[in-house]
């Protein structure tokens, strides 16, 4: 009787926990509705009127600010006249990658059609954005800010800032991306960008009050430019980057690459009257800066020259820094536990990547390379080839775990990984310019960074203990940067560069995080509205 009892209990339990955890939605948390017009507009950000990408109207593109497990439903209308995507940057979507919105996983939205992304920000808290992710949109606009905030119940390892201010800067072109995706079409490369803007304008003022504390939230939305940000007399504690709370180390200026975001205490205790603020490129000739004002409120003295000077091209420093943004191992993030407790050092790693990327030519057109093949999206999306098993789509051979000798050549790159593989991926960067790698779907630990060629000798030097996790990082010019990363997360996740033009010319590949067994548990079903393209278009 005891028995039958005990397993009828258990079983009653399996079941409002089967029903709590499967499919993209958790009954029991919020959801948040919102719908997206995508529309071109006019705007004048560097006093000459171009063609932008709004989303309802504005440039930037409406912050979605939500909470740690909230489902967040999309709607997006697409009134361009060429397809589109949106995706989520560092928004991890659990065991779905149908969600994603890159053309592995999603087919585009028609213009004058619309689609609905819906997923859940589970166990997440952090600085994000959002962006169009094909055709080279991200050009023209169309990015917006995204923030988890933690659960109320979940202590936030430093005292809660007066107020939040998100900083989405930028590189910026004064023609619209259909003119520089014809200039890449055609085998030219872009010139260097015209200026950087801060959130959509050519400068900002930041008026705050003296003796309260603020949260800058900066993320750089550029497709191009690593920045350097600075307040001149101010010193920044970065608190965050992408989802992790970092050992809060103080700065006066911090670079941010294409991609990443970053999270900063500025306390307002200095004389009250106006500063400047700079945003400087990084590795650039000539060096495009942007001059914004912090204003203590009441303010009526002008700020005073000299601007605060920052690194520019001193790669070295920005290696130094780079090795000092590390994981806070006692805080937590969203969860109660804290973030040290997976033990990233311990893990034996399974499989190694080498990705070597490459500017180089194919059959007369310039082209970007990873391992000697230079990505193509095929029609039919990858992650509908796996699901309805639809052969001659991409297969495991096309790419090579290492650099193979072999003459460049277009390909659909796809790397076949075990579910809960420890993976360890190492980009090597021959170039002499800065690159930076994204993952979708996962986050990784930054275990190292150097200079000239990766070996094996060089894991002795890894930060094994509290390397940053994060979903975008640096590789320096002729350096190397190694990443150790669990994928836990099943589906298709694009693994790409974030300098968009690269990104563009085909500096990317997939993963497929697999494992044979069909469950709701691993990985969320196609959605019923999915979009059928290609050779999935009979399905
Ligand atoms: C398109 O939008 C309408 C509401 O405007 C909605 O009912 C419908 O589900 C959307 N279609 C898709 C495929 O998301
Ligand atoms: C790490 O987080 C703890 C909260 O668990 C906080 O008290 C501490 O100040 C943080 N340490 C550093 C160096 O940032
Ligand atoms: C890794 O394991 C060693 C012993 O095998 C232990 O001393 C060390 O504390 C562990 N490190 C971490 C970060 O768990
Ligand atoms: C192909 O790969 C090798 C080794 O990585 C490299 O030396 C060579 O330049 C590459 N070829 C092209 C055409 O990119
Ligand atoms: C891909 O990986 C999965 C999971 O390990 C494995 O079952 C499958 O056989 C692999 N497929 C190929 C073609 O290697």
């Amino acid at each position: 009787m005891r028995e039958g009892k005990m397993i009828n209990l258990s079983l009653g339990i399996m079941i409002i926990w089967v029903c709590c955890s499967l499919g993209w939605v958790n009954g029991e948390d919020p959801y948040r509705y919102y719908t997206f017009q995508v529309t071109y507009g006019t705007r004048a950000p560097l006093g000459v009127a171009q063609k932008v990408i709004l989303v309802n109207g504005q440039f930037p593109a409406p912050k979605i600010e939500c909470a740690t497990n909230d489902n967040i439903i999309v709607n997006v209308i697409n009134k361009l006249d060429e397809p589109f995507l949106f995706t989520w940057s560092g928004v991890k979507q659990r065991r779905t990658s149908w969600q994603d919105g890159v053309l592995g996983t999603n087919c585009p939205i028609p213009p004058n059609s619309n689609w609905t992304y819906k997923f859940q920000v589970k166990d997440q808290i952090g600085t994000f954005t959002y962006f169009p992710s094909i055709n080279f949109q991200r050009a023209s606009g169309g990015f917006g800010a995204f923030v988890i905030q933690p659960r109320s119940v979940i202590t936030t390892p430093y005292p809660l800032p007066h107020a939040e201010i998100d900083l989405l800067i930028g590189d910026w072109y004064d023609t619209d991306h259909k003119t520089l995706r014809k200039q890449l079409d055609s085998g030219v490369l872009l010139p260097l960008p015209k200026h950087l803007l801060i959130n959509g304008q050519p400068s900002s003022t930041l008026i705050l009050k003296k003796g309260l504390t603020y949260k800058l939230r900066i993320s750089n939305v550029g497709i191009a430019t690593s920045i350097n940000f600075r307040i001149q007399g101010h010193l920044m504690t970065l608190v965050e980057v992408e989802g992790a709370h970092t050992v809060q180390e103080v700065y006066e200026s911090l670079d941010i690459h294409p991609g990443q975001s970053a999270a900063v205490l500025v306390s307002l205790n200095r004389l009250p009257k106006d500063y400047y603020f700079v945003v400087s490129s990084r590795f650039t000739k000539p060096i495009l800066t942007t001059v914004g004002i912090l204003r203590y409120e009441g303010s009526s003295i002008p700020p005073s020259k000299p601007l605060p000077i920052g690194p520019t091209y001193q790669l070295h420093w920005s290696m130094k820094q780079a090795r000092t943004i590390r994981l806070n191992l006692t805080a937590n993030a969203a969860r109660p536990n804290p973030q040290g407790s997976f033990h990233y050092g311990n893990i034996t790693v399974v499989r190694r990547l080498i990705l070597k990327n490459s500017l180089t030519k194919i059959k007369g057109a310039v082209r970007c390379a990873v391992n000697n093949v230079s990505y193509v999206d095929p029609p039919t999306p990858l992650k509908l080839a796996d699901w309805f098993k639809i052969g001659g789509v991409f297969d495991f051979k096309t790419f090579t775990d290492i650099p193979t000798p072999r003459p460049a050549m277009l390909g659909v790159s796809v790397v076949n990984v075990t579910l809960h593989d420890f993976v360890e991926i190492v980009f090597q960067n021959d170039e002499n310019t800065v690159q930076a790698w994204h993952f979708d779907g996962t986050s990784f630990y930054v275990v190292g960074y150097g200079s000239g060629d990766w070996s094996y000798k060089m894991r002795k030097r890894y930060n094994l203990v509290d390397g940053i996790s994060r979903h975008t990082v640096q590789v320096y010019p002729r350096s190397w940067t190694a990443i150790l990363v669990s994928l836990d997360n099943k589906g298709m996740w694009n693994l790409r560069s974030t300098i968009w033009w690269r990104n563009y010319l085909g500096q990317q590949l997939y993963v497929r995080v697999w494992n044979d067994e069909k469950s709701l548990y691993t990985e969320a079903d196609i959605p019923l509205n999915a979009l059928k393209c290609g050779k999935a278009s009979k399905y």
